[in-house]
């Protein structure tokens, strides 16, 4: 795939793509398909730039000591399952102070109902035994400075961020419209397959990286044993056909699971699995999860033995694309007369 416009000497130009991915609970494989390994994919066609964001996970209470070591331990995943840190640079939310500084400025236009409409915060205020503050009212005006701060083009997410995807386009539109051409406007790119992966227990809820306890999900970082037991255990229905069908969700979810890793096509599938039963389906599912993620979590292992090494791809990172934030920043505050 390759949008890339010409410049003034016929040069192709690098769209930008850029996404985030917070640095809390436990990374999995829905996160994997339809973000961290699309990314991957797509690097090498596009400029990139990816952020654990830190600001973004202290929207609901974090513990202080678990968030940092989960700052370094996202990046490095983000690392092994194959972002090419001379591809793409990578950096920590909260270590480019414009990202909360523009999120001020757009919460100034940005009307209380377009934030009112989010479902995810709908959702999220619902789970939420503690108080619920306006940091999570607010979570998509610094998603909205994230994106517009780089000039994006491009945002790979999964299905359930395209809502605040739209929301940034909207409040561009709105401050280019009164102050003149300043923000580009950004386009989500979601999967056309795989970008809502169910829950394995409960296929009626999204795949979540809060479901410590429970097999509803599996995590990059499962072991081979965990993750076996997981797929064995996971719901089905009474019939027997293994066929892709949305009215059976929880067959369904388990097929796009294994058309994702295994990266077959549908007929092919159907024909594999013909006349056989939900265990010989289940340990092929198994053994494909297991093989593609042995790799990501040798090489994560590896990256965590040296902290130096990740954090200054982190500080690389940063230190690349600070400028442009900054550019962007001073462009705005400049526009509606601050400093
Ligand atoms: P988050 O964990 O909220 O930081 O999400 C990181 C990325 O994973 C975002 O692009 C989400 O849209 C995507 N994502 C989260 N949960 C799922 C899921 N169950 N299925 C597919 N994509 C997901
Ligand atoms: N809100 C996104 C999520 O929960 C993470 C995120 C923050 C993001 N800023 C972003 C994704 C900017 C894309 C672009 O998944």
């Amino acid at each position: 795939m390759n949008h890339n416009p010409l410049n003034k000497q016929g040069k192709s130009v690098k769209q930008r793509v850029f996404s985030g991915i917070q640095p809390t609970g436990n990374i999995h494989i829905g996160n994997y398909l339809a973000a961290i390994r699309r990314w991957a994919d797509l690097q090498s066609d596009y400029e990139n730039i990816f952020c654990v964001v830190d600001l973004h996970a202290i929207t609901i209470p974090q513990d202080p000591q678990t968030l940092k070591v989960k700052n370094r331990e996202v990046a490095a995943l983000l690392f092994a399952a194959g972002i090419d840190p001379k591809l793409s640079s990578v950096f920590i939310q909260s270590h480019i102070s414009a990202h909360s500084e523009l999120a001020w400025i757009l919460n100034c236009f940005i009307p209380i109902g377009w934030l009112r409409r989010m479902t995810q915060f709908k959702e999220k205020s619902k789970k939420q035994d503690e108080v619920i503050t306006m940091g999570l009212f607010d979570y998509p005006a610094l998603m909205a400075a994230d994106i517009l701060l780089y000039a994006t083009d491009l945002v790979p997410v999964g299905d359930d961020q395209k809502q605040h995807v739209e929301l940034t386009r909207d409040v561009a539109q709105r401050f280019n419209s009164m102050y003149g051409e300043t923000f580009k406007l950004p386009e989500s790119i979601t999967p056309d397959i795989g970008g809502r992966i169910m829950g394995l227990s409960d296929p009626s809820k999204k795949m979540s990286k809060s479901d410590t306890k429970s097999e509803n999900s599996i995590f990059l970082l499962d072991s081979p044993d965990v993750i076996r037991s997981k797929v064995m255990r996971a719901t089905t229905d009474s019939m027997r056909e293994i066929r892709f069908d949305k009215n059976r969700p929880s067959i369904n979810n388990l097929l796009t699971i294994y058309e994702l890793f295994s990266r077959k096509g549908r007929v092919e599938i159907e024909a594999q699995f013909e006349g056989k039963g939900y265990a010989y389906f289940k340990n092929a599912l198994a053994d494909e999860i297991v093989e593609n993620l042995r790799p990501l979590q040798v090489r994560y292992y590896q990256l965590m033995d040296d902290f130096s090494y990740i954090d200054g791809l982190l500080k690389d990172g940063s230190l690349k694309v600070e400028p442009i934030a900054v550019k962007t920043l001073d462009e705005v505050k400049e526009k509606i007369g601050l400093g």
